[in-house]
């Protein structure tokens, strides 16, 4: 039995406006099991259900994240567990004032027959999932489609672009904004004109794709990549990289999308800040723009945490260091 809550249109539209402006931003931390037990194994820390749990509950109760900080995606794991005063991570989060996100999509698969390209799968079963996660206290959900430049083909744009449009309507319908996240890695020497080719290509095919799903362009949120040369290649100016992502943006993104939280992809944080505040400085914007960052904004804390309780404030220190940076930096107006 699926249980759908319907809410009208304008409050799915008031969650979306609410993670993206106010220059607050979402908090990403949502790696998977796997890749949360390698960067803990990454500082010395033992993996364990517990470990993660500790990790992320050190990353939540950060005194004032919510002055910075909108939103946190969520992991499976950490949404079904409790912070050690006992409160479900959801409900605490709601508690101190962030809404609690869910990572719903499974992960990527190769999509057979094109070369090296890559589908997020996920759908089976998600109707139900989703009821749960609103049941639960969830917002807001995530689901992410990966794209590298050398790989990416109209057709691998077309069926990640289905496979999230399936997903933003799902998610409308149990009253959860989705966070649609078309994620063109940097990855690679390649340079400024690739990533904007591949960006326009993926989010092109996105847009038509959430257009002919019936998605509200109003209460979803886009989380894309900046467009930027690959990390082998040499750096180019943060102004010059936000002139490429408006660019890209302003041809592909409808006016009516809600706003737009960008992921860090692996740039190093005051790079990634230097983007954002380049892009938030061009005001002929129809959207507002903020971050949704993982790395950028949590792998120094976990640096100096390392598993030693008595570093948390040290480690919540820097989180929330880095939360106020990137929040400058979506409040910049030229
Ligand atoms: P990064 O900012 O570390 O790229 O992570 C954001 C995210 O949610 C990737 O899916």
């Amino acid at each position: 039995l699926v249980i759908m809550t319907t809410l009208p249109a304008t409050a799915l539209a008031e969650i979306a406006q609410q993670l993206t402006t106010g220059g607050r931003g979402i908090l990403a931390a949502d790696e998977s099991i796997t890749t949360m037990s390698s960067r803990l194994e990454q500082e010395g820390v033992r993996a364990s259900a517990s470990a993660r749990r500790d990790y992320r509950e050190l990353l939540l109760t950060a005194d004032g994240l919510s002055t910075w900080i909108s939103g946190i995606i969520l992991c499976d794991e950490t949404f079904g567990q409790d912070l050690a005063d006992g409160r479900a991570f959801p409900i605490a989060a709601r508690e101190l004032g962030v809404l609690p996100g869910i990572k719903v999509d499974a992960g990527t698969t190769a999509l057979p027959g094109h070369d090296g390209a890559l589908i997020t799968e996920g759908l089976d079963g998600l109707a139900v999932r989703l009821a749960s996660y609103a049941d639960r206290g969830a917002a807001f959900a995530k689901w992410r489609a990966v794209f590298d430049v050398r790989t990416v083909t109209p057709y691998s744009a077309a069926a990640n672009g289905h496979a999230l449009a399936r997903y933003a309507a799902l998610c409308q319908q149990h009253a959860i904004v989705p966070i649609v996240e078309p994620e063109v890695l940097c990855t690679g020497d390649h340079d400024l004109a690739a990533s904007a080719t591949a960006t326009r290509l993926a989010l092109s095919a996105v847009f038509t794709a959430l257009v002919d799903a019936g998605v509200d362009l109003t209460g979803i949120v886009l989380k894309p990549n900046f467009v930027t040369p690959g990390l082998d290649a040499g750096d180019v100016a943060p102004a010059d990289i936000a002139a490429a992502t408006y660019a890209v943006l302003r041809e592909s993104v409808p006016d009516e999308v809600a706003g737009i939280a960008f992921l860090s992809g692996g740039h190093p944080t005051a790079r990634v800040c230097a983007f954002l505040r380049e892009l938030s400085a061009i005001d002929e914007r129809p959207w507002p723009v903020t971050f949704s960052f993982g790395r950028a904004l949590v792998s120094a804390a976990l640096h100096t945490w390392g598993g030693t309780t008595s570093e948390v404030p040290a480690a919540q220190h820097v989180l929330l260091q880095n939360c106020r940076n990137a929040s400058a930096a979506a409040e910049y107006a030229a």
